[in-house]
């Protein structure tokens, strides 16, 4: 089915998406949106560009924050920019366009209306009669393969159900683009991959007058799997940072080795960027990632042991994990910023020390854990330092958090601190009382 040697889908246009492919249904030009009252703090989309044309299914892959959600909303009419422009089949976007729908990752259907009245529900805001509201929520039932089920009550339906008729919800209202944030991360692996499957072959076979799909996953197998086009959007701030076509006609074979490859890429790409901002070295004000250190040293253990000997390749690791980037990514930044792993080309390798932990007992783990946060983690060693210097050794919480809301906004000041927290106690550092909120050295080996 996969054509390995068609190398760009504007090259060799794949004749199910191709022939479609014309005029400019979205243009997002120069996009930035910050948050917070002082909005440099919190810049979460800065300048992004991108633009969909008729007949294309995009993916946007992300990292958790990255701000995919925030880039929906603004696209979707629900908020508005900071800076820059919307534009939907050429007229600047104000408000909630008609012909724009949404999925979301999980459904607020209304549990005391049945499948029919909640798909109806959609039309009725828009102030469709009556006949004509019952004729389309029944076609958009059958359509998504919902067909029996008319009058059931959400409690009634599985999770994979409930989502169909999420999209029935968005798909009634006769779309030209369709937005989808994570739409199919709430469900079992094998209830998403049906309903990917339901929903491209309606695509393919031109049955709905959808022109256009964004989707937002952070699972570069479903993108690759899904779309002709994907943008990779960066983390703080958010910024379109690398564009792949994906060059494969519909259906797809994910075990075909031209599908794997560019997974590998795309696996690559992404860490490579996440190398360069880890190489420069941790600084005080750095956001870390809420990763537990029982986390660190299962990922250690497994890429430690046969069959990877030390070095493994990332979504391979992920996939017999069954993690998913936004699970293993944080794990192996945290491991490359305390000096026990690199990740280069979508390969996670183990540096010298952590080939050590993973054959060491609890007590030793513990201290050459302690030995690399002092020496990588500018917070854990600036707490230590205050600590020894302090009478008493004890300091307050607020003292540090305060230190950190000079780079960081107040939610990101409060979790990095709760990271450090929960490693320092790990290696034992530093003790911290959840009650008083204070840090001290007392019950601490120093
Ligand atoms: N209304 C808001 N007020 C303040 N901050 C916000 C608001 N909405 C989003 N943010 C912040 O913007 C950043 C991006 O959030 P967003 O939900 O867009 O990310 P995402 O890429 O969709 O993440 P995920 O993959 O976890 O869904 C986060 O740091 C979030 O805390
Ligand atoms: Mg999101």
């Amino acid at each position: 089915m996969l054509n390995p040697k068609v190398v760009s889908a504007d090259l060799f246009p794949a004749p199910s998406t191709t022939s479609r492919l014309g005029a400019e249904v979205l243009r997002v030009k120069d996009v930035s949106r910050g948050f917070d009252k002082n909005q440099d703090e919190l810049l979460v989309l800065d300048g992004v560009n991108l633009s969909l044309r008729e007949g294309e299914i995009v993916g946007m892959l992300g990292r958790s924050g990255s701000g995919k959600s925030t880039l929906l909303r603004i696209i979707a009419g629900l908020i508005e920019p900071t800076d820059g422009e919307v534009s939907y089949l050429g007229k600047p976007l104000d408000g909630p366009a008609k012909g724009v729908a949404m999925v979301f990752q999980t459904f607020a259907l209304f549990p005391w209306l049945t499948v029919l009245q909640n798909v109806e529900a959609g039309l009725e805001a828009q102030g469709v009669g009556a006949r004509e509201r019952r004729e389309r929520a029944l076609a958009a039932i059958d359509l998504i393969g919902l067909d029996g089920f008319e009058n059931a009550y959400p409690r009634e339906l599985s999770g994979g159900m409930r989502q169909r008729v999420g999209f029935a919800r968005a798909l009634v209202v006769d779309p030209t683009l369709l937005l989808m944030d994570e739409p199919f991360s709430a469900l079992d692996v094998l209830t998403a991959e049906t309903l990917r499957t339901d929903l491209l072959d309606l695509w393919t076979q031109g049955r709905m007058p959808i022109k256009s799909v964004l989707i937002v996953t952070h699972n570069i197998e479903e993108a690759v799997f899904m779309c002709d086009r994907i943008l990779v959007l960066s983390s703080n701030p958010g910024r379109v940072v690398a564009e792949i076509k994906v060059p494969f006609n519909h259906p797809r074979n994910r075990l075909d080795p031209a599908f794997r490859r560019l997974v590998d890429e795309i696996y690559a790409k992404m860490t490579a960027r996440q190398t360069e901002s880890t190489r420069k070295g941790l600084e005080l004000g750095n956001w870390l990632p809420s990763v537990s250190t029982n986390l660190m040293a299962g990922l250690i253990e497994t890429v430690a042991a046969a069959p990877y000997h030390g070095r493994a390749d990332m979504p391979e690791i992920a996939r017999s994990l069954h993690l998913e980037v936004d699970d293993l990514f944080p794990v192996a930044e945290v491991l490359q910023h305390l000096g026990f792993a690199e990740v280069r080309e979508g390969d996670i390798m183990l540096t010298p020390p952590a080939r050590v932990f993973a054959e060491l007992g609890t007590q030793d783990r513990k201290m050459m854990f302690a030995e690399h946060l002092l020496r990588h983690v500018p917070l854990a060693s600036r707490i230590k330092k205050v600590l020894n210097e302090r009478p008493g050794h004890r300091a307050p919480r607020v003292r540090f958090e305060q230190e950190l809301e000079d780079f960081l906004s107040d939610n990101a000041a409060e979790d990095t601190l709760d990271t450090v927290i929960n490693w320092g106690r790990y290696g034992e550092i530093f003790s911290y009382n959840d009650q008083t909120e204070l840090f001290s050295l007392e019950d601490v080996e120093s």
